[in-house]
């Protein structure tokens, strides 16, 4: 059957975190059961890219939202993305979501209802209106973010039926927005109250997603099990509950694809397999290198990650004087918060040698350092899955982290990492200094090394509940099919 995944972020052009890997797999790895298309903005690296884009269709605008051109590009891997071309909406510098200086397009309501409402025409054209790519037509659109929270709420205000999925990868970014905007992106005024899409006086796109959607999904177990309370729910935590008893929200984890292997990626200095620790220790001395630090029998430190107040910087910045004096090492890649970079800068500036720090964003640089590193540190405040401790894992560095969503389920502490309960800088530094221990009994560390490149959390695991799903959503609406 044909299913729309629609998604503010494809790592094939642009990554700003795990939506971008998580976009660029799933829909590849369910490819053998479904006719998976893509749906996402074209920005400025997708026009600019090397794949010709083919027109399919102009789709109208509503209020002040533009009409615009649909086109489709075929990707390596048989996956056909259709993409929004927009240029005064989507083509200008800086990320999908900021502007140069870090601050939200003042237009992203626009640009993101441009999404939603594109996925919704798709679904919603009738056999006769259906745009020139074979009559393709979804008969069920799987949504992401907030970003595409509004997809679900067009259908449903026209009165369309199509089956929808939506998608949490981050329940910590809403999309709140003044309600005087409401007739600019077209929100009629019935859904404008609190049994609509207002949330504390705002417009919310991340709460349309949940109360139109038929499901909600969350990228773990346990962070679908957090966020129906108040210290994760964000203040949705009861609407998230009630869809829980209602059996609509569910966790499915996120997987890793099978780039992420140390005897296959080709950034690496030296590729590596496991108990080729000469291999891995050639990793270890070029990320030294990269970041100029001292030769070291010491254990290499790593984070890699977005700069931001959800993962806990300011923790890994607090024990980074510890690390040293113990004789470890730490390098960071990041970029994000301007104060949290400042930090970080500084740190580097007071231990020369033996932290490093690269303000950007590399995948390259980041893939280089999962597999040099010992250990990745990773306190994360809440983390509903975490793609950067698996691919560490898979490159044979132990991640230290916070027992918390996707964490607490993807690492076994004590075989293949070290967790922590409470998010304190005691518990950190007590996790951090089981880490050192282990580093000083090399039998005990390559066993555990052994056993993190062995973990399995291979999409081919999620496409079975996600197929669950759909199926079952599909069969509730046959009248849609056909
Ligand atoms: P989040 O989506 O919250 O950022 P995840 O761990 O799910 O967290 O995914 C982050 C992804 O982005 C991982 O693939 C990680 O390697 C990558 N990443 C984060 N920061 C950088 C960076 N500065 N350079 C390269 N890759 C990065
Ligand atoms: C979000 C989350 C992260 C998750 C990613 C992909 O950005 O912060 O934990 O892995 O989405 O689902």
């Amino acid at each position: 059957e044909p299913i729309l995944f629609v998604t503010s972020e494809l790592a094939d052009f642009v990554k700003v975190g795990g939506l971008g890997d998580v976009s660029a797999a799933l829909p590849r790895a369910l490819l053998n059961h479904y006719d998976m298309r893509v749906l996402m903005p074209a920005y400025t690296e997708v026009v600019e890219s090397l794949w010709p884009i083919q027109t399919i269709a102009e789709l109208p605008g509503l209020g002040h939202i533009p009409g615009c051109t649909l086109g489709r590009i075929d990707l390596p891997e048989g996956l056909r993305v259709y993409v929004l071309v927009c240029p005064e909406l989507y083509e200008r510098p800086g990320s999908p979501y900021l502007d140069p200086e870090g601050r939200d397009w003042p237009d992203n309501h626009i640009r993101f209802a441009r999404l939603s409402l594109a996925a919704a025409q798709m679904a919603a054209m009738t056999a006769d209106e259906r745009f020139e790519d074979e009559g393709w037509h979804p008969a069920l659109l799987h949504l992401h973010d907030w970003q595409a929270g509004l997809a679900p709420a067009y259908l449903r205000w026209q009165g369309d039926e199509t089956p929808c999925v939506y998608t949490i990868h981050n329940l910590a970014y809403q999309g709140l927005f003044d309600p005087a905007i409401a007739p600019d992106i077209g929100v009629p005024e019935h859904a404008i109250n609190d049994h609509g899409i207002t949330f504390y006086d705002r417009l919310s796109f991340m709460k349309s997603g949940i109360i139109y959607s038929d499901h909600i999904t969350t990228v773990s177990e346990t962070y679908a099990k957090e966020i129906t309370t108040p210290a994760f729910g964000c203040g949705l935590e009861n609407l998230l509950a009630q869809c829980h008893s209602d059996g609509r929200l569910s966790g499915i984890a996120n997987g890793i694809d099978d780039s992420w292997d140390p005897k296959t990626d080709a950034y690496l200095a030296c590729a590596f397999a496991t108990n080729d620790w000469a291999g891995k220790r050639a990793n270890t001395d070029h990320v030294r290198r990269m970041f100029r630090l001292a030769v070291s029998h010491g254990p290499l430190f790593a984070v890699v990650s977005r700069l931001v107040h959800q993962k806990g910087l300011d923790l890994t910045i607090a024990a980074a004087e510890s690390i040293v004096r113990a004789g470890g090492q730490l390098v960071v890649i990041g970029c994000g918060e301007p104060a949290i970079e400042e930090a970080l800068r500084n740190l580097e500036a007071r231990f020369p040698g033996a932290i490093g720090v690269y303000i950007g964003f590399s995948e390259r640089e980041a893939r280089c350092i999962f597999a040099g590193s010992d250990f990745l540190l990773m306190p994360s405040r809440f983390e509903p899955c975490g793609l950067s401790q698996m691919y560490a894992q898979r490159f044979g560095a132990l991640p230290v982290a916070h027992r918390t969503g996707g964490l607490a389920d993807t690492i076994d502490d004590g075989v293949t990492g070290f967790l922590f309960d409470e998010l304190d800088q005691s518990a950190y530094q007590h996790a951090i200094d089981r880490a050192f221990r282990v580093y000083g009994c090399t039998e005990l560390f390559y066993a555990m090394r052994r056993a993190a490149m062995a973990i399995y959390y291979q999409w081919r695991l999620s496409v079975t509940p996600y197929r669950r799903l759909y199926h079952q959503l599909m069969a509730d609406t046959p009248h849609r099919l056909g």
